[in-house]
């Protein structure tokens, strides 16, 4: 019996050990994240709040991957100048504009939200399940007028949703 105690325990406290690093990167992932990302200065500040309520434009009518693909896609300038090469506020924004299509420059949005390589999101399974884009990204409708991030979205928050709805929760889901 006690010839097997030491292997025993030394091969506890190795597998111990060796948890250790598993265990901080985990509970690192559950509380920091790289995910939320602080409200960037955008090249043109583009109002949602008013495109819903006065241009009263879907979401989809922009992001039109949300029900097809994982991502929900930016629009193209040329779909921006439909509308403002007549609707013209005489705000400097919509100058910036002009000045970006005129000049056949794409506009380099900043991300405000930006998942990790390794994480798999699909908005798709989320929207076609029925969730409104307001339950992860706020009521931009008439609440936010500049896209931020408003929902933690890390993996403790991914996973207990999935939990409450008996969503899948193997790490193969989400990762890569
Ligand atoms: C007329 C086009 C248009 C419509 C309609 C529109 N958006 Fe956007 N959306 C944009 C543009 C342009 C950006 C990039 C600028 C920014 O992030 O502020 C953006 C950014 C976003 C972002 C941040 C993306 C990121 O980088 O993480 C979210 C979230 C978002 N929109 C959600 C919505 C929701 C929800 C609706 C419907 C209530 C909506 N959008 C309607 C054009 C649109
Ligand atoms: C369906 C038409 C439509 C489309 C498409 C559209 N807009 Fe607009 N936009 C409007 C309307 C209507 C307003 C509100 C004008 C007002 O408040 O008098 C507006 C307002 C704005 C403003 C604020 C202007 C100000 O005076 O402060 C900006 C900036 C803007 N749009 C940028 C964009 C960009 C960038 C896109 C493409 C991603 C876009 N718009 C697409 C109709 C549209
Ligand atoms: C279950 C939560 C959830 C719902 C519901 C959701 N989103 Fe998102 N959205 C996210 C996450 C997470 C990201 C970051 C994805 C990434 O970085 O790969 C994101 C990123 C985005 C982006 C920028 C990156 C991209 O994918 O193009 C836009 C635009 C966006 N969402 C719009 C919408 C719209 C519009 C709706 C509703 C039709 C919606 N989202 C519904 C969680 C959600
Ligand atoms: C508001 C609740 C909610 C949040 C928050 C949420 N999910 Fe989900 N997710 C679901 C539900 C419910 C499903 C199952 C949809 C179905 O059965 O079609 C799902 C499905 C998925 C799927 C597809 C699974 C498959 O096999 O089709 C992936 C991938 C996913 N979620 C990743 C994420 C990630 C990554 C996050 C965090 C950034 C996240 N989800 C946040 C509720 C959520
Ligand atoms: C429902 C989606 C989801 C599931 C299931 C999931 N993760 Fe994650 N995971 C994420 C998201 C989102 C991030 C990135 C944000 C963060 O760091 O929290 C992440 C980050 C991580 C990281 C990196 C942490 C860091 O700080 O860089 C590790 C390691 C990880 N997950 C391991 C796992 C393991 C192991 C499992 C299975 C037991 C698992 N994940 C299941 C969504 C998920």
């Amino acid at each position: 019996m006690r010839r097997f105690m030491r292997p025993l325990i030394v091969g506890l406290v190795l597998l111990i050990l060796l948890a250790l690093p598993v265990t901080a990167v985990l509970a690192r992932s559950y509380f920091l994240s790289p995910t939320w990302q602080p409200a960037a200065e955008q090249p043109i500040a583009f109002p949602h709040t008013r495109h819903a309520q006065v241009a009263q434009l879907d979401c989809e009518y922009c992001h039109r991957g949300v029900a097809e693909d994982g991502y929900a896609g930016m629009p193209a300038l040329e779909l921006c100048m439909d509308c403002h090469q007549s609707i013209q506020t005489g705000s400097a924004e919509i100058d910036t504009l002009i000045d970006y299509f005129e000049n056949g420059d794409p506009v380099n949005w900043e991300r405000v939200h930006q998942m990790p390589d390794h994480v798999h999101f699909v908005h798709s399974s989320h929207v076609n399940y029925g969730f409104d884009c307001a339950e992860c990204h706020g009521d931009m409708e008439s609440e936010i007028d500049y896209a931020e991030q408003v929902r933690d979205l890390r993996m403790g928050d991914c996973i207990d949703c999935h939990k409450e709805y008996g969503a899948p929760t193997d790490c193969s889901v989400c990762h890569y």
